[in-house]
């Protein structure tokens, strides 16, 4: 590979090989049994899987980032323990779909390996559960790539490009996956090009759009050709809607200072395209949080759906990277209170969480919907609906209409449908539970107010994402 640890002797592990079968001739909407393995080194367990149906116009996708992987041993690199509860929900979500087609779609930072293969293979290990049932999409992050020589590293770029990827240069992630599409880019050194950058495909009524940020995307590059010519070919009426996915977001009000330039880059040339192109969705990684935007156009809000008039569909930015990395940035300071962190959270960012989960997209031809599911319950926290219109539901602040739209979400799954009674013993305990654990934290935020009074608030400087 390119640089270090990923190149070194230091805690490598022969990668060994990697067998790629290919599966042809497959009929839509059916179900097929496989195994994989040898006479001479034993078989897999039987796993199945349901072919995509492109006649079905229901899309089910389960999307996240920035997940990683967590060891049963400490290890002398950072691992993911919550990785272990995305996995399970998702897993809990696919088996309540019986025998429809979906597809997982982890956009970047996917095992945190950094140059150690051993958590490569632990990681799809992982993963057997879910990604041998349904395809697995994913994207570059800078954990994949990010290395001091790498080809394209323009000048705004010095501090943003750096040893992310553990000099993996993207080996690992072009060897180990085989997305749609023939993108690569050379290293620039005898490691083998990188592939899976830029590809798109439809599914149901989604045309879903996958980019690297970690490579050139300006206009004039290869990348930015296909990225435009692919949005002004979708066929609106097969599929009106557009996903565009990639790692490090656009739109983010996390104190992410280090990637500012990349924002502006991306928002001179990618969001024109998006706009103009009416793209329903747009999610990103990096920041690892799970932050949904109003429709937006130049950091402007557009339609607020069904609460205003004259809307206008511009795309809705969500930042999904909250799948298992720990580190969570702090949110940026308001511009007339530079010590303290935004609170509440300015007009564009409609709905903030802090905690783990993924997304899980439904989609008909009518109607599109992205709910939100924390890993700490397995229940959804927020949701956003977008019709083939471009109108977006519940992009305002209503949360009577976001918390309806919610139990709708909840219920579509139907996961655990409880009796009336039950939910009024929980509802009273809740109530009982609620008074208690308030009059302890009054009694200790009261006796730490004159201590938290006398705290201002430190931005993190340098942490990775
Ligand atoms: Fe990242």
């Amino acid at each position: 590979m390119c640089d270090a640890p990923a190149n070194e002797s230091v805690g490598w592990r022969d990668p060994g090989f990697i067998h790629d079968g290919v599966m042809g001739n497959l009929k839509k909407g059916v179900k097929y049994y496989y195994q994989v393995g040898s006479d001479s080194k034993g078989w897999s367990a039987i796993h199945s899987f349901m072919t995509r149906n492109g006649d079905l116009d229901e899309t089910i996708a389960f999307m996240f980032g920035d997940m990683g992987a967590a060891t049963p041993y400490t290890t002398f690199i950072r691992t993911q323990d919550e990785s272990l509860s995305t996995v399970k929900w998702i897993l809990r979500d696919i088996e309540a779909l019986g025998d429809k087609p979906a597809f997982v779609s982890h956009i970047g930072d996917i095992s945190y390996a950094r140059g150690y293969a051993w958590i490569w293979d632990q990681f799809f290990t992982q993963i057997e559960s879910i990604a041998s049932r349904v395809p697995y999409h994913v994207c570059i992050g800078n954990h994949e790539y990010d290395w001091p020589l790498q080809p394209w590293k323009p000048d705004w770029s010095m501090y943003i490009y750096g040893k992310d990827g553990g000099g993996e240069c993207g080996v690992p992630y072009s060897l180990r996956f085989n997305m749609p599409g023939n993108s690569s880019e050379l290293t620039g050194t005898r490691a083998p090009a990188t592939r899976n950058l830029y590809y798109s495909f439809d599914m149901g009524s989604v045309h879903f759009v996958y980019l690297s940020t970690e490579t050139n995307f300006l206009e004039g590059s290869r990348q930015y050709g296909f990225i435009k010519h692919d949005l002004e070919s979708v066929n609106r009426t097969k599929t009106p809607f557009v996903v565009v996915q990639g790692h490090r977001p656009m739109y983010t009000t996390s104190n992410e200072i280090r990637d500012a330039p990349m924002r502006e880059k991306m928002l001179k040339h990618l969001e024109p395209l998006f706009v103009k192109n009416n793209v329903t969705l747009a999610l990103w990684g990096h920041v690892h949080r799970y932050e949904r935007f109003c429709p937006l156009s130049n950091f402007t809000c557009g339609s607020m759906g069904k609460n205003g008039l004259n809307w206008k569909g511009y795309p809705v930015h969500v930042v999904i990277g909250m799948a298992g990395q720990d580190w969570q940035p702090i949110w940026e300071p308001r511009p007339d209170h530079t010590d303290l962190p935004i609170f509440p959270q300015p007009e564009r960012s409609i709905y903030r969480g802090g905690e783990f989960g993924y997304t899980r997209l439904v989609a008909t031809k009518e109607k599109l919907t992205l709910s939100y599911i924390g890993n700490h319950d397995g229940k959804v926290h927020d949701v956003v609906e977008i019709l083939a219109s471009g109108e977006v539901l519940n992009a305002g602040v209503s949360r009577d209409i976001v918390d309806s739209e919610i139990s709708q979400a909840e219920t579509t799954y139907d996961h655990g449908v409880e009796s009336t009674f039950s939910l009024f013993v929980k509802g009273a305990s809740i109530l009982v539970l609620g008074a208690f654990l308030g009059y302890v934290l009054g009694f200790i935020l009261h006796a730490r107010k004159g201590a938290l009074s006398r705290n201002t608030w430190t931005p993190v400087k340098s942490e990775e994402t």
